[in-house]
């Protein structure tokens, strides 16, 4: 077993034992993939005020989102189809998060259900809700959060047309996979996954196959999922959402400040500033960039939130000190998830915690609380994405 030092041995470890259909349609970005490599590269352009002489005894990365205790602000965002990166990878996942600390996002197009979640967990989680146009759906969809005791739900607003991943047309990507002789060749190659599948049950959507109208089997899902997402979202289906849901509802997605304004005005408990990890808009700023002004217009009327690009402790560190309360990964937990299951997910909060924790002390803090804009060095104008950097 190689050394594990950071979340980069943990990608490559997952690029070598999951088909490459499922490492692709994690590892890129639509179009150009611009807006993706500047989510990981940006965070580099702001460095770290290091202090010294400082006491770093008794420190402490605990905090709350949405008023829930976290060891460290760093959910797990939701990821569709984790259930094909490895067997029952949702529940995994949230396994390892609720031993961790940290909230776990279940994503609507997950292959293990809410049910199947929360029959293996003891911890709530939160469910994120993707935007689909029928009402009786969206309402059963609450109704099951509700039942297996979901403590928030995440509305993803940025996802009513589809950004395009060249990849995954190239590799005719889906659940379960399509056996072509390319796909059946490359999936003979990862023996471990491979029988963690056939030892499973789960590997259809199992929010949607036999819950939806006329998705009683995963050949009628394809055209489902073509019609069902709600292209005309405005404010006001979202403020219904959150009546009918009636509890804790953050909205994922955000990236400008006008929007973010409005989330507040419809009582969002929260905010996520993404851009999807670089899979919707190709050529949008980086979601770092986007933080700063999000933070001014409205940090202090409601939760701001941050994912996009986040590969280590010193990322979370970053957007914490820039103002944000929380943060959420995507790709960084679902490496370790391929590349070793629920040990791999342990070991990517492992990694991030201590990335955290080191960091914080080394720029003289010992409270996640206390971090701030005092810890950093900021480019002039770098949520200004007409400056130049
Ligand atoms: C493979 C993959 C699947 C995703 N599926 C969903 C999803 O079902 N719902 C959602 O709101 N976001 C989804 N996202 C976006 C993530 O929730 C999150 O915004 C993004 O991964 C953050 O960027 P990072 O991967 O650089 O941490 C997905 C991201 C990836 C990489």
């Amino acid at each position: 077993m190689p050394v594990i030092t950071n979340i980069e041995d943990l990608r490559r470890i997952y690029e070598r034992r999951t088909p490459r259909m499922f490492y692709d349609y994690a590892e890129s970005g639509s179009w150009t993939e611009q807006t993706f490599r500047e989510n990981t590269s940006d965070f580099r352009h702001i460095r770290l005020k290091q202090r010294v002489a400082v006491d770093m005894d008794n420190r402490s990365t605990r905090s709350t989102m949405i008023g829930e205790d976290v060891a460290m602000p760093v959910a797990l965002a939701p990821v569709g189809l984790t259930g094909m990166q490895t067997a029952d990878g949702e529940i995994k996942a949230a396994r390892a998060a609720e031993k961790f600390g940290v909230p776990f996002t279940l994503s609507t197009m997950s292959i293990c259900s809410i049910e199947d979640v929360a029959e293996n967990t003891s911890k709530p989680f939160w469910f994120q809700v993707y935007t689909l146009k029928d009402d009786d759906f969206m309402r059963r969809l609450f109704d099951r959060a509700r039942a297996a005791g979901c403590s928030a739900i995440v509305v993803t607003v940025d996802l009513q047309v589809l950004g395009q991943r060249h990849k995954d047309l190239k590799n005719g990507m889906s659940a379960p996979p399509k056996l072509t002789v390319k796909s059946v060749a490359n999936m003979m190659t990862k023996v471990q996954w491979g029988l963690g599948m056939l030892g499973t049950k789960r590997r259809f959507f199992g929010n949607i196959v036999g819950h939806a109208k006329g998705v009683s089997d995963p050949s009628s899902l394809s055209t489902w999922t073509a019609e069902a997402f709600d292209v005309s979202l405005d404010w006001d289906r979202i403020a219904q959402f959150k009546k009918w849901w009636g509890g804790k509802l953050i909205v994922k997605g955000i990236m400008d400040a006008e929007d973010a304004r409005r989330a507040a005005d419809i009582g969002a408990d929260a905010i996520i500033v993404s851009n999807h990890g670089g899979r919707q808009l190709d050529g949008a700023v980086s979601s770092i960039r986007a933080l700063p002004a999000i933070i001014d217009a409205v940090g202090d009327r409601i939760e701001v939130h941050f994912d996009s690009g986040i590969r280590s402790g010193q990322d979370v560190l970053k957007a914490m000190a820039l103002g944000a309360k929380g943060t959420y990964v995507g790709r960084a937990f679902t490496y370790g998830l391929g590349a070793m299951g629920e040990a791999g997910v342990t070991k990517s909060l492992e990694l991030i915690h201590k990335e955290l924790d080191v960091s914080m002390a080394l720029c003289g803090e010992t409270d996640i609380h206390n971090v701030g804009p005092h810890i950093l060095y900021v480019p002039q104008g770098f949520g200004d994405p007409t400056v130049p950097l």
